[in-house]
C-alpha cells in the first residue's frame, strides 16, 4: 500500500522549488505561528525535513517534536537538519503503524493525504484523529481543485510521475475535508497559495467524540 519517496529524495525539494517557486513552503511557514511554546508536536511526511529547520526559527527550543517519515531517504535527510535546542524524535515507519502512549497538542500533515486513496486516507486519519489532544491543532497543507483547467492538469501530472518514480497508489485527491467535517474540527485559519491551488487549514479539535 505505502509510496516510498526513496526515489524522489535527493531532487525532491528541487522539483518543488521548479514547478511551485517558494509557494509549497509559503503555504507550511504560514501554519508555523499556530505552534505554541512548549508544545508537543507530531510531523507526519515531512519530506526532507527543511520543515523542521523553519519551526526552529519560530521556537529555537522548547518543542518536543516527533517527525514520522515512511521514507528512509527522506529521513537521513531531515536527521542533518538543524532543529535548535527543540528535542526531536525521529521514526522511520508508516504512520498508521506506530502507536503512541501520550497525545500531541498539534499534528502537522504537509501534503501527504494527496498521496492516499480514500480508503488509505481514512485509516491514517482516524490513526491520527485520537493522537490529538482536545482543542488541540491539526495543521494541514494540501493541495485543492477549485474548477481551473490548469490545477488539473497540474495535479494528473504529479500523480503520474509519483506513480512511477515512487509508486504512490492514488491517481485522484481525496476528499481531506470529509474527515475533518466528520469528526467535528473547527477551522480557525486558513490561507490559499498558488491560484488556490494550495490550500493551509489550522483546525481545532473539539471536545466533542464522534
Ligand atoms: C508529497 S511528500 C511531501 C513532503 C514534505 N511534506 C514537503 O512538503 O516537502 C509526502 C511525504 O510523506 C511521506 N509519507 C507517505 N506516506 C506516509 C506514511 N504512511 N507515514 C509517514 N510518512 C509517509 C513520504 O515518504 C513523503 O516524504
Amino acid at each position: 500500500m505505502a509510496s516510498n519517496y526513496d526515489n524522489s529524495a535527493w531532487f525532491y525539494d528541487s522539483l518543488s522549488k521548479l514547478f511551485y517557486g517558494k509557494a509549497l513552503i509559503n503555504a507550511q511557514v504560514y501554519l508555523l505561528p499556530f505552534i505554541k511554546s512548549n508544545s508537543s508536536v507530531l510531523i507526519v511526511g515531512g519530506g526532507t525535513g527543511w520543515i523542521l529547520e523553519e519551526i526552529a526559527q519560530v521556537h529555537p527550543s522548547g518543542l518536543n517534536i516527533t517527525y514520522a517519515e515512511i521514507s528512509t531517504n527522506m529521513m537521513a535527510l531531515s536527521k542533518k537538519r538543524a532543529v535548535g535546542d527543540n528535542e526531536v524524535i525521529f521514526i522511520n515507519n508508516p504512520i498508521e503503524d506506530v502507536s503512541f502512549s501520550e497525545k500531541f497538542d498539534i499534528i502537522i500533515t504537509p501534503f501527504l493525504f494527496d498521496n492516499f486513496t480514500e480508503s488509505t486516507l481514512q485509516k491514517v486519519f482516524d490513526h491520527l484523529h485520537p493522537l490529538l489532544k482536545t482543542d488541540g491543532l491539526w495543521l494541514n497543507t494540501d493541495f485543492q481543485l477549485t474548477g481551473k483547467w490548469w490545477q488539473n492538469v497540474m495535479l494528473k501530472t504529479m500523480f503520474v510521475f509519483f506513480k512511477i518514480v515512487c509508486g504512490i497508489e492514488t491517481s485522484a485527491l481525496p476528499d481531506i475535508n470529509k474527515q475533518f467535517e466528520q469528526n467535528e474540527y473547527e477551522v480557525i485559519a486558513q490561507k490559499t497559495f498558488y491560484g488556490d491551488f494550495v490550500i493551509s487549514k489550522a483546525f481545532k479539535k473539539s471536545g466533542l467524540e464522534v
